[in-house]
């Protein structure tokens, strides 16, 4: 085992979230709230093999979780493949998937017989016609089927909700409760000014401490729980014994901690969600540069990373949306879709 590579905060080359779509079957209005997009062209998109020998000099590096994301990342064709092919990997110990859920009803258990064991899913209300206003699809109840299929396969599922003023704050309680009967941990995000969150406003950022108000007058004492580690999530543990997490990119960023990195599935590498420049991994690649050169690729720009891309968001007097969304057709790989949320 190699020495971690650290960056020049201190952080060391950890966890790391591979994009393998851009593409999304739901259109959040926190993430996708314009009427069209540009796409990534198809052509560029890694295949199985490079994503894999991605992850292998990733993990060569240090990293030993990846997260696939997207999009959506269950539009990726064969995906229960790629988890397989990944866990082949020797220095991967674990593989986890972030989803909206639409498709896990029919993908949960081939997923869990690929080897995954952990996944995460988006869920931001109960109603259904709630759900059909916040993502302009008519999906809810796949999204729960899905839930229930995570379920049945054996997957442990946390689930993810930002948190929006007068859309879905009401729901804080209920969610909570809905968690615990599924025997899920609820992670409460508030709502960050990413790239992509063109109609973000500081007034619809329900807070850390809003959350937890509202938590305590419910259930009583929430207790914090420590050994967060690099973790976005701070988790608390309610009188029941069930736990959640709050994740407070805007209020509390975790950056000082943050050992993840993302790469999109068209092979661009960002060290920060916030970063404006990524470094093209899919050139180098098909450009016939051997293990060695890439990993001194990695390593060379980890070694130099010193982004905090929400903490100097959040020293900003005035704030606004990150991105305009005519710079976004520009660059597509502006978005938070693009780079895996
Ligand atoms: P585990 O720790 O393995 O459970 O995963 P995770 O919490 O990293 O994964 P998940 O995809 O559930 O991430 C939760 C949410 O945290 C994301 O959807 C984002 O809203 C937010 N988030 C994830 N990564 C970052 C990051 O690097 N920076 C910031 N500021 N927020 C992030
Ligand atoms: N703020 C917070 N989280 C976001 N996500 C996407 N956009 C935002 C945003 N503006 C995260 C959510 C969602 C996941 C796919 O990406 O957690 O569930
Ligand atoms: Fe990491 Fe950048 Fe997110 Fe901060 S904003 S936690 S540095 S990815």
């Amino acid at each position: 085992m190699r020495a971690p590579i650290h960056d020049t905060l201190g952080r060391p080359l950890g966890a790391l979230r591979m994009s393998v779509t851009d593409r999304c079957n739901l259109r959040c209005s926190y993430c996708m709230p314009e009427d069209d997009y540009v796409w990534l062209p198809r052509e560029g998109l890694l295949d199985f093999d490079e994503l894999a020998r991605v992850a292998r000099l990733f993990s060569e590096l240090g990293v030993d979780r990846i997260r696939l994301t997207g999009g959506e990342p269950l539009l990726r064709r064969g995906l229960p493949d790629l988890v397989a092919k990944l866990l082949l990997l020797e220095t991967i110990g674990e593989v986890a998937l972030t989803t909206n859920g639409v498709l896990l009803d029919s993908q949960a258990a081939a997923l869990a017989a690929a080897g995954l064991r952990r996944i995460t899913v988006s869920l931001d209300t109960l109603d259904p016609a709630r759900f059909q206003r916040l993502t302009r699809k008519d999906e809810h109840a796949r999204v729960l089927a899905g839930i229930d299929a995570a379920r049945g396969a054996g997957l442990a599922i946390k689930l993810d909700t930002v948190v929006l003023r007068d859309v879905n704050d009401d729901e804080i309680i209920p969610l909570l409760r809905y968690a615990a009967s599924i025997g899920a941990e609820l992670r409460f995000i508030e709502y960050m000014d990413v790239g992509g969150a063109t109609r973000w406003r500081r007034a619809s950022v329900v807070t850390r401490e809003e959350i937890l108000v509202r938590v305590r007058e419910a259930f009583g004492a929430v207790e914090p729980l420590s050994g967060r580690g690099s973790a976005p999530a701070e988790t608390y543990r309610l009188p029941s014994g069930a736990s959640f997490g709050v994740i407070a990119s805007v209020t509390a960023p975790f950056c000082r901690a943050c050992d993840r990195s993302r790469v999109t599935a068209d092979g661009m590498w960002y060290p920060c969600l916030y970063a404006a420049r990524g470094l093209d991994l899919k050139a180098a690649l098909r450009g016939g540069a051997t293990d060695d050169m890439l990993r001194a690729l990695l390593e060379t720009a980890w070694r130099k990373r010193d982004d905090r891309g929400a903490e100097v968001r959040a020293l900003l007097p005035d704030r606004e949306a990150l991105i305009p969304a005519s710079a976004l057709r520009g660059d597509p790989h502006l978005e938070m879709h693009t780079r895996g949320g």
